[in-house]
């Protein structure tokens, strides 16, 4: 499947089949095509619960507004950002760039502080957008890698975030900017049309807002 049909074909899937599975080393799959996804600086401040067993998917139904299709999907991924990807990972992205020729070890330590310059301190606002758009894009890279895989995806940010970190052990400093479901649509159901998309002229502007 090409990616312009995978995107076309993307729905938000309201009722998944229960009886059925994903393996983990697929749904890891699409993680690794996700994992793709571009970043700030590479930085990648992404990190993922995949919640596929069947007490843990009830206990975080519970956690999102008792979302039927949180409990039938096959998974669902608890997508999480982290505001200290920033410390956490320069040092081997910035590694990789030296290795891959990107840069000499001489540059390492300039281009080591322009993140710091451009999020801010730990915890501040900067950081958490930082963290949160990069996540973002993750997500949406995996739901159409899992749509490219013949999955169906739907994201839900109908969750309490206190609860979804006190129930899977997440730290406090992170941020849940959603969840993703992954599986098959159950069968003998059809998908309403695609919902409404406002027309691209009521939103797009060239040179000037
Ligand atoms: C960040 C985000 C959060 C969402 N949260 C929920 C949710 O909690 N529950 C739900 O039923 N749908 C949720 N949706 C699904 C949207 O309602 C759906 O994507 C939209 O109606 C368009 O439908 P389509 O994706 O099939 O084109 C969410 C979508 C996004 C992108």
């Amino acid at each position: 499947m090409n990616v312009l049909q995978a995107i076309r074909e993307r729905r938000a899937i309201n009722v998944f089949d229960p009886e059925r599975t994903i393996p983990a080393d697929d749904i890891k799959k699409i993680i690794e095509v996700a994992n793709l996804a571009p970043s700030s600086f590479n930085l990648q401040p992404w990190e993922v619960v995949v919640v596929d067993e069947p007490e843990r998917k009830k206990v975080l139904r519970k956690c999102a507004f008792n979302q039927p299709k949180v409990e039938e999907a096959s998974a669902v991924l608890i997508m999480i950002a982290n505001p200290n990807g920033v410390e956490e990972n320069i040092d081997d992205h910035l590694k990789s760039w030296v290795e891959l020729g990107y840069i000499k070890p001489e540059e390492v330590q300039k281009m080591r502080e322009a993140p710091f310059g451009m999020y801010g301190e730990k915890d501040s606002q900067a950081r958490k957008f930082f963290a949160v758009k990069n996540t973002a894009f993750f997500a949406m890279n995996f739901m159409i890698a899992a749509r490219g895989f013949g999955f169906e995806t739907h994201p839900m940010d109908g969750f309490k975030e206190a609860d979804v970190k006190k129930e899977f052990g997440i730290p406090d400093d992170r941020i849940i900017p959603l969840l993703v479901a992954v599986g098959f649509m159950k069968p003998g159901l059809e998908l309403l049309p695609r919902a409404f998309r406002r027309k691209i002229d009521a939103f797009t502007k060239f040179n000037n807002y």
